[in-house]
């Protein structure tokens, strides 16, 4: 049965011959912070299952990866952190490289953006489409940071959104009501590296016409029109949200002043960068390249023949750049295929709440790696069995527990342990020898099952429905489990030997069976059940005969696939979770960094009881002339009223804070503040982007109670 997501949305018939060759990529993750369980369920946990299900195919697969190395958030943390560029990228290279390979996730090539070879590639790319005649060139008004010296991303000038008023809205976007925004939309911008009101400066750019582009697009997509394949309905909706827009789709600039990525190959166009999203899917195209060279292959049939099947694996912040803007590009640069499919998943969330990197709301994969190993399949099984193929999907560590204990524990890895133990009991641990005829209809009916799996489960694979999928492949252990129970060959062999040995002959066959239709999903634990009876890989292939495991075969010993989550172990993770926030190193993607500031030197509790404070009430409140930051304060303590300089002017109008509580220190010594004698200091809050907020109790309370 076909997912729902399929049903009736684009009702047409698809035409595609057999594909020759594959080219699968992954998103480039930014090589500036390490993955977290979203990136893995997102995009290369079902990008890797589906290459290996077109491996076991023995398809002509190219499974293309890299780092993104460039981009303004790369060069906004080095700047915060002190240090270079290549040194962020070249620690994140490398541990995300290996949280790769430590999950399984086998890519032909893991590449960098930074390379030479990837360099000339998207200079070259530009080039072309430069001397096409393809872009527009045009000067615009940016906003800059005087004190950082640079022009700022969207996504680091903050603001008032005109539509709801909410104080926090991106250059880009307003995430409380969702409005697309340019910088210059904002009420009062701030930048979120220096906090202060950036520069309008004119800056020339060059730009996608996506706007010609349009219909073309519509076609493609919305009509599917020269499509193959039916794309997920979260995916085309999408799209189509950006096609039918009354708007229309704009010209988008593929150009930023930075000092970081590959120069505009253009003369007097010193400082501009080809913006990521040009840089990083030409990565794909470099990254290949470098794979071809490795194997003596030529790259050109991979993203040049039409019989090439490109798939483009991603999460769905993704969708706009590799539906609509990648595809521009290539159609603009003519010889490229575009994609069969852009499978997009939706976002894992966890414990309820958004994964947040600078929050640190994160399970990453590199530390459950250490935390679990020789577990990497359970986070494969938990993660695909709860992909967010459809919707949003949630991670909580007490269903991680119980899909391990209940599903792999309980059926998969059960049902081989209690055949294993069997051959071992009854036949010496040898695949029973038997007369390959005397199936009796119970038999026939269970092989055919398992026969069919390869069917059932490939279908949903060729539709990227993984969860079904991997379901499918469970359905082959739970009606192993329910064939034996039926036969009870522990009795039967006091009855009927001969039986008994073509029940667990079956049985073995099944496990042999399960570790190929496993490969894709739990490529470990399927090399496991191989070695446990005797297969090699190379020989494994999609529709395996009905006999894959030789009368007389040697079993390995009886072996535990899986062993049981224990509570204590769930409690650490959840504990580990909700610990105070530990600093992270870096930041991923184009979340503006938290810099937590050190912790100061240890005190005594008696320097801590020097100081006395207070709750109060501003009852007055004033701006302090020719002082741009201070505002002079009255606060009611209760036992008497003091006045307070703060310098919290750029923060809050005075009339908005009349009648707020407040914490007061109220034995700092006196100080004259601009000629005003100023008693006291009312305490604040700070965030990393310097937007203080009032400290005070949870509850209202008098003025005057004392804090300690
Ligand atoms: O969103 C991201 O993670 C970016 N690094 C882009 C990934 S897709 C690209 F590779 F085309
Ligand atoms: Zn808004």
């Amino acid at each position: 049965m076909p997912p729902d997501y399929f049903v009736n949305f684009m009702p047409r018939s698809y035409t595609m011959s057999k594909p020759k060759r594959y080219t699968i990529t992954a998103a480039l993750p930014y090589a500036n912070g390490p993955l977290h369980v979203g990136h893995i369920a997102g995009a290369y946990l079902p990008a890797d299952i589906y290459v290996r299900y077109l491996r076991l195919k023995k398809e002509d697969v190219a499974f293309i990866c890299g780092s993104d190395e460039h981009g303004a958030a790369i060069t906004i943390q080095a700047k915060k952190e002190g240090i270079t560029p290549r040194e962020i990228i070249d620690k994140y290279h490398e541990i995300n490289k290996d949280t790769f390979k430590g999950m399984g996730i086998d890519f032909d090539i893991y590449h960098r953006t930074s390379e030479r070879l990837h360099y000339e590639t998207a200079s070259q790319f530009f080039l072309d489409l430069y001397n096409k005649g393809v872009f527009e060139e045009k000067e615009s008004l940016q906003f800059f940071d005087t004190e950082f010296n640079q022009f700022l991303a969207d996504r680091y000038i903050m603001g008032t959104c005109p539509n709801c008023s909410f104080d926090k809205a991106y250059g880009d976007q307003c995430e409380n009501c969702g409005r697309t925004l340019n910088p210059t939309d904002l009420i009062e911008p701030r930048s979120t590296l220096s906090n202060t009101k950036p520069e309008l400066k004119p800056t020339k750019h060059w730009y996608l016409p996506l706007n010609q582009y349009q219909d073309w697009l519509k076609e493609w997509i919305v009509e599917g029109k020269g499509q193959t394949e039916e794309w997920k309905k979260n995916v085309a909706g999408q799209c189509r949200s950006w096609l039918e827009d009354k708007e229309g789709l704009q010209p988008r600039s593929i150009t930023r002043d930075l000092d970081w990525g590959v120069p505009v190959p253009l003369p007097n166009a010193a400082g501009k960068v080809l913006y990521v999203w040009l840089d990083a899917p030409i990565g794909y195209i470099s990254a290949t390249k470098q794979w071809a060279i490795d194997k003596g292959k030529d790259w050109k049939p991979y993203w040049q023949d039409k019989d090439t099947k490109l798939v483009h694996f991603i999460g769905k912040d993704n969708i706009v750049f590799h539906c609509i803007i990648f595809p521009v590009i290539l159609k603009a640069a003519g010889q490229y295929i575009l994609p069969t499919n852009v499978p997009a998943n939706e976002f894992m969330n966890l414990e309820g709440k958004k994964i947040s990197t600078s929050r640190n709301w994160a399970v990453w994969v590199h530390e459950y790696l250490q935390d679990f190993p020789g577990k990497e399949d359970v986070l494969r099984y938990y993660l695909c069995s709860n992909a967010p193929e459809t919707k949003d999907s949630e991670f909580t560590w007490a269903d991680f527990q119980a899909k391990n204990n209940n599903e792999l524990v309980a059926t998969l890895g059960n049902f081989v342990n209690r055949v294993v133990v069997l051959v071992h009991k009854f036949f010496e641990g040898k695949n029973p020898q038997v007369p390959i005829t005397d199936d009796n209809v119970d038999d026939i009916k269970y092989l055919d099952k398992q026969d069919e799996a390869y069917a059932k489960v490939g279908a949903y694979l060729d539709q990227y429905d993984f969860r079904a999928a991997l379901n499918e492949v469970m359905e082959v252990a739970r009606t192993g489990n329910k064939y034996l129970t039926d036969n009870e060959p522990w009795k039967l062999i006091k009855t009927d030997p001969q039986r008994t040995a073509k029940i667990l002959f079956n049985c073995v066959q099944t496990i042999g069976h399960l570790s190929i239709l496993m490969e894709p999903f739990m490529p470990f634990s399927a090399k496991k059940l191989r070695d446990l009876v005797g297969m090699e890989a190379d020989d494994c292939k999609w529709e395996a005969p009905d006999i894959v495991v030789l009368p007389g075969q040697q079993l390995g010993q009886p072996l535990f696939l899986f062993e049981k989550v224990e509570d204590e172990v769930i409690l650490k993770q959840v504990e580990k979770l909700h610990a105070p926030l530990a600093a992270l190193p870096n930041e991923q993607s184009n979340e503006p960094t938290i810099a937590y500031q050190p912790v100061k030197e240890p005190i005594s509790y008696e320097d801590f009881a020097k100081l006395d404070l207070r709750t109060g009430t501003i009852i007055a409140a004033e701006k302090v002339e020719k002082a741009d930051k201070l505002l002079k304060l009255t606060v009611d303590l209760g036992f008497e009223q003091r006045t307070i300089v703060s310098g919290i002017a750029l923060h809050y109008q005075p009339n908005d804070i009349i009648g707020k509580q407040v914490t007061v220190l109220v034995n700092l010594a006196p100080r004259k503040l601009r000629g005003i004698d100023s008693q006291g200091m009312i305490l604040m809050a700070e965030d990393s982007e310097g937007k203080l907020q009032f400290v005070a109790t949870l509850e209202h309370c008098q003025a005057g109670m004392t804090i300690s």
